[in-house]
């Protein structure tokens, strides 16, 4: 039996050598995926397509958890198993996205805020109800020469902190997701500066809100130079910078931080998560993964749709789970890749995610 007290919970998502799987996309995020692909996106071929993932034969050896989003969390598997219990019956937490959102904030057109804060606390009993023991929440920040503005990173603390302590009065783990973007020309000192900044006000808000950091999660982006910029940083300068920014204003209290890939390559998502739980120094948290797209780029490629490409697509799924696996405790190697198709794909397939 899995102990459901928080520390444990959250202890559990960052066990040695497992991380989280987000498939929780929403329903126009994967149909766009799926219109990509000619496949046509019904609430079957969703279910179908998530059971595959959640089935996926000996996955639960890297997976630890994984985050829905509500029509998902509502699904039952092909034997009318409800997915959560699909997956808890294998040992993986059930997971769920609760913010609704970025939208517009107010006085500052080009930044958002992330909104879903009304009635959050009877969503949360619900979504606990049906067996969800942790949960999610993104904030996104983005770069320009002018922003991110003082208003959004306090705005987007502040939303993070109240849904973090929401979700610990109603016994689930918050993961806390301040997101800053890849897009822009940004240079990858700029991209640390930035995410220093979001940190700070986290924490701060955190604490404000008075959120226990030992029944968390924190889920950020590495730091990287934007896609736009004309010198992309090596493998060793995003995770040296990246560790040292965690360093600055991580504390010590918290058991993990699982990065999100935000639109890497599978291939160098796993990468830099491997270089960076190999860089010697102090490391207090676990260092793993929640990633979506870097797990979720190959599966539905194999897949396309038919029922006979079911095992194709669960193989696909199982190669990226064992490599983060393997990254999560600096043991990734590219012999690894031996056949992973899809994994390092043009650019342009790997932006099908903005949720
Ligand atoms: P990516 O790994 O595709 O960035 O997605 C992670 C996630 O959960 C974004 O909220």
């Amino acid at each position: 039996m899995m102990s459901h007290d928080l520390p444990s919970v959250a202890l559990t998502l960052v066990a040695t050598g497992k991380g989280i799987l987000a498939a929780d996309e929403t329903i126009p995020t994967l149909t766009r995926r799926f219109d990509a692909l000619g496949i046509r996106s019904t609430e079957h071929s969703r279910r179908t397509y998530r059971e595959m993932l959640f089935t996926s034969r000996g996955a639960d050896e890297f997976i630890s958890g994984v985050i829905m989003q509500d029509e998902t969390i509502r699904q039952q598997s092909s034997d009318g198993t409800p997915l959560a219990h699909v997956l808890s019956n294998q040992g993986i937490l059930p997971g769920i996205k609760v913010d609704i959102g970025a939208k517009p904030l107010a006085g500052s057109p080009d930044e958002t805020v992330t909104e879903g804060l009304d009635g959050l606390r009877d969503r949360l009993k619900e979504y606990h109800g049906m067996g969800a023991r942790f949960a999610k929440w993104r904030a996104v920040i983005h770069i320009t020469d002018a922003l991110p503005s003082v208003a959004c990173l306090s705005a987007n603390a502040l939303a993070l902190a109240r849904y973090a302590a929401l979700c610990q009065e109603q016994h689930l783990v918050p993961i806390v997701e301040p997101e800053v973007l890849m897009d822009g020309s940004h240079t990858i000192e700029r991209c640390e500066e930035v995410t220093g900044s979001i940190l700070h006000a986290v924490f701060n808000s955190l604490c404000d809100q008075r959120v226990s950091l030992e029944s968390m999660l924190l889920k950020p982006n590495m730091v990287i130079a934007g896609k736009e910029c004309t010198r992309q940083a090596s493998v060793e300068e995003v995770t040296t910078a990246t560790l040292r920014c965690l360093r600055r204003h991580v504390p010590v209290a918290l058991p993990g931080i699982v990065f999100l890939s935000g639109g890497q390559s599978a291939l160098l998502a796993t990468a830099h998560l491997n270089a960076i739980n190999r860089l010697p120094g102090s490391k207090p948290w676990k260092v793993s993964f929640s990633y979506g797209r870097a797990l979720q780029d190959p599966p539905p490629e194999a897949w396309h749709g038919k029922d006979e490409n079911l095992a194709a697509g669960q193989r696909a799924f199982y190669q990226r789970a064992r490599a983060n696996g393997a990254a999560s405790v600096g043991q990734y190697t590219n012999e690894m890749e031996a056949a992973s198709p899809g994994a390092d794909d043009p650019p342009h397939r790997r932006d099908w995610r903005d949720d």
